[in-house]
């Protein structure tokens, strides 16, 4: 067996995962002698398949779609942010040996609308949707000292319980109680998975600053970043950033040293 560290990422499905060619990227940059592979989780195997993975040599993972809340329950000690969002993305083996659980998805996010300008510290800004994305990047960006934070989901009740963990820092309502302009909106929600629009008015995303969405294509712009730039607003993105911003962190987190932002996008979406 080669002693060359193993990472991996885990999750169902995983076969799509850009994670391997972004580390992989990251390590020849940096000079990193490193493998990074890919494990598909079968329901109910997560705990199992990971300690069997750090047993065979594996120094960290990250984590996706559906294990994070398994990720989350397995780790010895948590991140600030992990804790935050109820979720961890990113598993690190310690020099102890117990296992350290992060979650960078919600930093990433605001590595990536930092790079883009958007609109942050001071703004109005609109989350759309009330569901474990959202939850993962509401500690980041209040970071950020923004003006307000606004939820909205078409579950309204889900939009109350999330802002009630920021007391006087986020509001939630329904859609049909947005009646103000944002500066940035984010939308958090799982609509353009199925290439559905959440139900917000034109009026309002077309006064945004900046319109970014959390889901990314690699082929075409999402349903909402395709509405967004049909009414004009100046500055519209996917989450394709996001991702490369996560991955930078985890990266970090294991090895110690950060990969280059513009580097990664140059090489990962040219234009
Ligand atoms: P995730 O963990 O990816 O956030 P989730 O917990 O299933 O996924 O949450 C999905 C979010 O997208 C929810 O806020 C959901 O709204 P409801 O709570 O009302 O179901 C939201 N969502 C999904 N499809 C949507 C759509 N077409 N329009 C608006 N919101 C949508």
């Amino acid at each position: 067996m080669s002693n060359t560290d193993k990472y991996a990422v885990l999750g169902n499905p995983i076969e799509h995962s850009m994670s391997p060619l972004l580390h992989e990227f990251f390590a020849q940059k940096t000079g990193q002698e490193l493998c990074y592979g890919r494990i598909l989780v079968e329901a109910g195997t997560f705990e199992k398949t990971v300690r069997d993975f750090f047993k065979n040599g594996g120094r960290g993972c990250n984590v996706t779609v559906p294990c994070k809340l398994d990720a989350y329950k397995l780790a010895d000690s948590l991140s600030d942010y992990a804790k935050a969002a109820g979720a961890v993305n990113t598993l690190k083996v310690m020099e102890d040996g117990s296992i350290y659980g992060d979650n960078t998805d919600g930093r990433g996010l605001v590595y990536d609308l930092k790079r883009l300008s958007c609109p942050l510290t001071d703004a109005s800004i609109l989350i759309i949707g009330a569901g474990g994305a959202a939850k993962g990047i509401l500690l980041p960006i209040l970071n950020e000292s923004p003006k307000e934070i606004v939820i909205a989901n078409r579950t309204v009740a889900k939009a109350q319980s999330l802002a009630s963990l920021y007391p006087g820092k986020v509001k939630g309502c329904g859609f049909d109680e947005l009646d103000c302009s944002f500066d940035l909106i984010i939308n958090a929600s799982s609509s353009s998975l199925s290439g559905e629009l959440p139900p917000v008015k034109d009026e309002i995303i077309e006064k945004a600053q900046a319109v970014y969405d959390l889901m990314y294509s690699k082929t075409a712009q999402t349903t909402f970043t395709q509405k967004a730039s049909s009414l004009n607003v100046p500055k519209v993105s996917d989450g394709f950033g996001m991702l490369i911003g996560q991955a930078i962190l985890s990266f970090e987190l294991w090895r110690g040293v950060k990969p280059d932002f513009d580097t990664a996008i140059k090489k990962f979406r040219p234009c």
